[in-house]
């Protein structure tokens, strides 16, 4: 399935959602942010936020987590680059352009990685995860929030023929539940520890994987 999302558009759409990104999705997103946050904050130590945007979680960290965020889009890191000096967010160590599947990160280096609304927009998810258990120390958790396709029913057929649309977005709305399950199963260091519904209507979900 990887191919179908290509990142440079994907890059290319972030670069242009930057301006308005906090005003269209600040609200909608808040609920699975703030409930990753807690996770990651239970876990505390150092943490790797992949696709961290604007910055809009930076704030809800505790000041005692330390983060580190990239992304591939250089105006909406540029945004979370402004977030950090405008709150003196001391906390954070490193904002870098990185590609998700590639880290520049040494194995076992983190205690959490939390991805919010990422994993369905990149191309290759599978080899993505991947990298993100890669740099996760054992016994470390993986939390991710994100849509999951519907499994039937309308909403199953709304997403689907809104999928062609989402893709230029840099979204695939119909993104099955299996393939992360699946992953796991085919990862063998990882285990599946939650799936938690997330507003509006449980049409996100917080999931969380352990390692080791
Ligand atoms: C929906 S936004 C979520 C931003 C932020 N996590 C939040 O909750 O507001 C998805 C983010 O993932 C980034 N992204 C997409 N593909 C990526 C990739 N291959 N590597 C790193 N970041 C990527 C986008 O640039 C964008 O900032």
């Amino acid at each position: 399935m990887a191919g179908d999302i290509d990142r440079a558009g994907v890059a290319k759409a972030y670069g242009r959602w930057a301006p308005i990104y906090d005003m269209v999705f600040g609200k909608v997103f808040d609920e699975g942010r703030r409930s990753t946050i807690a996770e990651a904050d239970r876990i505390g130590g150092r943490v790797l936020d992949v696709g961290i945007g604007t910055g809009l979680s930076l704030l809800d960290y505790a000041r005692t987590t330390k983060i580190c965020g990239v992304d591939i889009s250089e105006p909406m890191l540029r945004r979370a680059h402004e977030r950090v000096r405008k709150h003196n967010l001391t906390n954070v160590e490193t904002l870098a352009v990185m590609d998700a599947k590639h880290l520049a990160f040494p194995d076992n280096h983190f205690d959490a990685v939390v991805a919010q609304y990422v994993i369905t927009a990149v191309p290759d998810p599978e080899a993505t995860l991947d990298d993100f258990i890669r740099v996760l120390k054992p016994g470390g958790e993986l939390i991710l929030v994100n849509h999951i396709g519907a499994e039937s029913g309308p909403r199953k057929l709304f997403e689907l023929a809104f999928a062609p649309l989402a893709r230029r977005l840099g979204w695939r709305p119909e993104f099955p539940w299996a393939r992360l399950v699946n992953w796991a199963k085919g990862h063998g260091g990882v285990s599946l520890a939650e799936r938690r519904p997330m507003a509006p209507m449980g049409h996100f979900s917080l999931i969380r994987y352990v390692k080791g």
